[in-house]
């Protein structure tokens, strides 16, 4: 059994101080990476938002607090984030910049869906990246899959969240269901834990470590993803979720 932690959506900005819509991002994401560190994972996996502005400082301070977990941690950007500036600073000892990787007799393969011209965050594959997913399902046939992106790839039910989804999504759930080794595909961009499963294979949303969206999520607590990978193919999964309450009395100093 093989244990994976994801951590999504962390939104960090290059003061530490700055809030999100009242938020202190970098508060809360220290007391996730803490209860991260009592859930004793194997590694860990982010799936982008990791800075709100996309800013070098920001991945500095995720360096910083990620770091001392002393796990393997691999990431993939999301639509707030620079992908230059991640390859570049994301470089620690303990980060890892690979894609495609095999964890004991699973395979995970991590995609990039940030589309660059998007104007309000929907996300895409690049051809290459489409192609390049065919193959690696193709050659790897007989490992049970996990497959990660920042994008949620089918429909959540919320109108506005909906536009911002990954473009032809049918385009991937068509492909996902011609390979049977994919087990689940999981995603971050949507704020709030979700499970739908489509045909064998379960997509399962994450809560940020910050701000939740709260008509889909009643919960409402920061939190992040715990799961468990057997040797036999199957998994289990669960949200985590921190009881972490922000001083609602600071101003926010980002735009509504
Ligand atoms: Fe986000």
């Amino acid at each position: 059994m093989i244990t994976l932690a994801q951590i999504t959506d962390t939104h960090l900005f290059a003061d530490k101080n700055t809030l999100m819509r009242g938020w202190p991002t970098w508060e809360s994401l220290q007391a996730v990476v803490q209860a991260v560190a009592e859930a004793q994972p194997d590694l860990v996996l982010l799936t982008g938002d990791l800075a709100d502005q996309g800013e070098g400082k920001a991945y500095r301070h995720l360096v910083e607090l990620l770091e001392p977990l002393n796990l393997p941690i691999y990431w993939i950007p999301g639509n707030h984030d620079d992908g230059s500036k991640m390859a570049n600073m994301l470089t620690g000892e303990n980060f890892c910049s690979e894609k495609t990787f095999r964890l004991g007799s699973w395979r995970l393969l991590l995609l990039d869906s940030v589309l660059v011209e998007s104007q309000i965050g929907q996300g895409a594959l690049s051809e290459a990246s489409w192609q390049w997913l065919e193959n690696q399902l193709e050659n790897y046939g007989d490992q049970p899959t996990l497959i990660a992106l920042h994008h949620h790839p089918l429909q959540i039910g919320i109108d506005w969240m909906d536009m911002m989804q990954l473009q032809e999504s049918e385009r991937f759930q068509t492909l996902i269901a011609r390979f049977r080794q994919v087990k689940l595909v999981i995603f971050g961009h949507i704020h709030a834990k979700f499970l739908q499963r489509l045909g064998t294979v379960d997509y399962h949303g994450t809560p940020s470590t910050c701000i939740q969206v709260a008509d889909l999520d009643d919960e409402n607590l920061p939190g992040f993803r715990m799961i468990h990978l057997a040797e036999d193919g199957t998994y289990k999964t669960q949200v985590q979720r921190v009881a972490f309450a922000p001083n609602r009395t600071r101003k926010s100093t980002m735009p509504h």
